[in-house]
């Protein structure tokens, strides 16, 4: 029985596709481009330690003990709900993950009256929920909001509800959505609704870090929004921004904030320390941007259409091979930077995807530059 599994394993192995979980992270020396700690918070001891020495232990609890609805202890998921409706303006409700976030809401959303209309990039959480959901879907070409408006105009003509998906900055290829076209497509089309996903964006963009939503002003438009606390806010769950109709059917209706022991009590209060930080963290995010537009331009030439914009930055190199092969040599170099294949990448297109954070200098990234010229 067990050479099924052998056998896909072989196949994964022969494509140069085998993933294993890394052991050289966190290594000392090594500059660290694999974490998406954009804002160089968790690696920052400092900050750690400042919440440890103003944290009162004896009212912390370890554990919910219990999902959100059965949980005695609400207090600590109530401060950051209220901290992140006051900062959006809207409705906040927590989940454990932007995995359980997107795989929750969407298929609690959308169903048989409804189509869901996705960019192809889209994150393999989305495209999860989309499968529970049992909802009609299709795609659009990423990025590519004409072919969205004709899919729309198709649809309207059946469809109760559509519900078009998309995320802010792509997670592999860190280009932005442009969200005042969706805002616009929205008032052509009165049953629409907007679901972004802020993963890469929450922290990074706009004035207080409310990502690419505050940077464009649609705060208001975006029926949902998720962000993540696991990326840039150096902590862990998630959080959608919503109205409070919706809020109150996501909990009623959402199976992985019914159906999952939430999140730590303490681990909400880390994350409200640290988004009341971020807020206030204007000259790392023009820094952090700053330098990674640097990079993007440097890397431009090798990445055929592929143009990003933000702290996620790809190096297209065209096969697997090709892409460990240059992880190790940067390795050799002391730079961690992972190998990006398929299937999380469309083929022929397999890459070095560098996270660049607020600790990588201009002057490292010029060093970085220097190495891969050397190389390709
Ligand atoms: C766009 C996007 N959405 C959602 C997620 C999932 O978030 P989490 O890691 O909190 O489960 C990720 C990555 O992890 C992501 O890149």
């Amino acid at each position: 029985m067990m050479q099924h599994f052998e056998n896909t394993l072989d196949e994964i192995a022969r494509a140069g596709n085998l993933r294993s979980i890394p052991t050289t992270a966190g290594e000392a020396g090594y500059v660290d481009l694999t974490s998406n700690d954009y804002m160089g918070i968790a690696a920052d001891r400092r900050l750690f330690d400042e919440f440890v020495a103003n944290c009162d232990f004896s009212k912390v609890y370890p554990s919910a003990s219990a999902s959100r609805l059965l949980s005695l202890h609400q207090d600590d998921f109530l401060a950051l709900e209220s901290l992140l409706a006051s900062l959006y303006g809207r409705e906040a409700l927590l989940f454990n993950s932007g995995y359980h976030a997107n795989t929750g809401i969407v298929s609690a959303i959308a169903d048989k009256d409804t189509v869901i209309i996705a960019d192809k990039l889209v994150h393999a959480s989305i495209i999860d929920g989309i499968i529970l959901s049992r909802a009609r879907f299709v795609r659009f070409r990423h990025n590519d909001f004409d072919q969205l408006e004709k899919l729309l105009t198709e649809h309207s003509r059946q469809a109760q509800r559509l519900l078009v998906i998309v995320e802010s900055i792509y997670s592999m290829d860190g280009d932005i959505a442009d969200l005042p076209r969706l805002v616009e497509l929205k008032r052509k089309f009165p049953q629409m609704l907007l679901y972004v996903d802020e993963a890469h964006g929450f922290g990074v963009r706009g004035r207080q870090g409310l990502g690419v939503a505050e940077e464009t002003g649609t705060i208001p438009d975006i029926d949902i929004l998720v962000g993540t606390l696991g990326k840039a806010a150096a902590s862990s769950g998630a959080f959608v921004i919503t109205s409070e109709i919706i809020k109150k059917f996501l909990i009623n209706k959402a199976r992985s904030f019914i159906f999952s022991t939430a999140l730590s009590p303490f681990s909400c209060l880390w994350s409200k320390f640290v988004i009341e930080k971020l807020v206030g963290m204007h000259e790392e995010r023009r820094q952090l941007l700053a330098v990674s537009n640097f990079l993007n331009e440097n890397f431009a030439r090798y990445n055929g259409n592929i143009r990003s914009h933000s702290q996620i930055v790809p190096l297209i190199v065209g096969n697997s091979r090709k892409a460990v092969e240059l992880s190790g040599f940067l390795k050799e170099h002391h730079i961690l930077a992972l190998p990006i294949r398929r299937p999380t990448v469309p083929p022929g297109t397999e890459r070095i995807r560098f996270s660049i954070s607020t600790r990588f200098t201009m002057e490292m990234a010029e060093k970085l530059t220097n190495i891969i010229n050397m190389y390709l």
